[in-house]
């Protein structure tokens, strides 16, 4: 792990494994970079693989107020200086999906390949807007525990509760551990962030859409809906998977990873 300041202001941690072509890699809320260490050890024998906390996350600085999709963008260019990475394969699940396409707009030349892992498009509807604003005051008032209890549930199937205790008590551990001023900021990023629906068509990049099939927080509806505006996208739908498809079913979920990458990367 290393942890340096970047030129956002910011103290990031991040793993920096493997080499060849590089591919990043941002987890979801509220989780930190531990949710990628299957994807990492199935990757490092032929990609340089860059795994960070996005801000407030792990073992990254927390800033308070509000951390938008926009800010943690700019935080991952920034890494991406500090590491010489001109182009990039960028990738993210869910939150770590929202930050992707923020990136791919501000900073599109430093896409290489996207691949976009149970995210959506869309911005929130205004309940949710709601919602998440008084979910950030209440893990300022009790910690992220009430978020476990709503979330838990629908991150993974019914099937892994009942069978995969190591892969739900990681989830819950990431989870407790994220501070919750963190937490609160990335929460009030997501209530604010915008509408990327209109931005798909612009996306020239190859890109790769991953859903779980029964992903109860971004539906597989969701995904089809991306699939069908990015020019250059292909769609894997992962069985037996719920929302953290990555963590669940790792093998399927980096198999079609890896096809993705060698299309692109054979090319270059
Ligand atoms: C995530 O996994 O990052 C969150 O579920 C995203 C969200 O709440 O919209």
């Amino acid at each position: 792990m290393t942890k340096l300041f970047i030129k956002t202001g910011v103290q990031l941690a991040f793993d920096d494994a493997g080499s060849g072509p590089a591919v990043v890699l941002l987890h979801g809320f509220p989780f930190n970079r531990s949710m990628w260490r299957e994807q990492t050890d199935g990757l490092r024998n032929q990609f340089r693989v860059v795994t960070p906390d996005l801000r407030g996350h792990g073992e990254s600085e927390v800033t308070a107020g509000t951390a938008t999709m926009e800010t943690m963008a700019r935080d991952i260019a920034a890494l991406l200086d500090h590491l010489e990475i001109t182009r990039a394969i960028i990738g993210g699940l869910s939150m770590g999906g929202y930050v992707t396409l923020a990136l791919a707009r501000l900073f599109t030349e430093r896409v290489q390949a996207l691949v976009l892992a149970d995210t959506r498009a869309q911005a929130d509807t205004e309940e949710a807007k709601r919602n998440r604003f008084v979910q950030a005051e209440q893990v300022l008032k009790e910690g992220m525990q009430p978020i476990v209890d709503g979330m838990l549930p629908k991150l993974v199937t019914a099937e892994t509760t009942a069978m995969r205790k190591d892969v739900v008590d990681r989830v819950r551990e990431m989870m407790l551990n994220t501070p919750p001023e963190g937490g609160a900021a990335a929460l009030r990023g997501m209530a604010e962030r915008q509408d990327q629906r209109e931005f798909l068509s612009q996306i020239h990049v190859p890109t790769l859409i991953l859903v779980g099939r029964d992903d109860p927080i971004t539906p597989l509806v969701d995904s089809e809906l991306m699939h069908e505006t990015i020019r250059d996208s292909r769609l894997e739908i992962i069985e037996r998977s719920a929302h953290v498809s990555n963590l669940e079913q790792p093998e399927k979920f980096n198999e079609a990873v890896v096809k993705f990458l060698r299309r692109i990367t054979d090319g270059d």
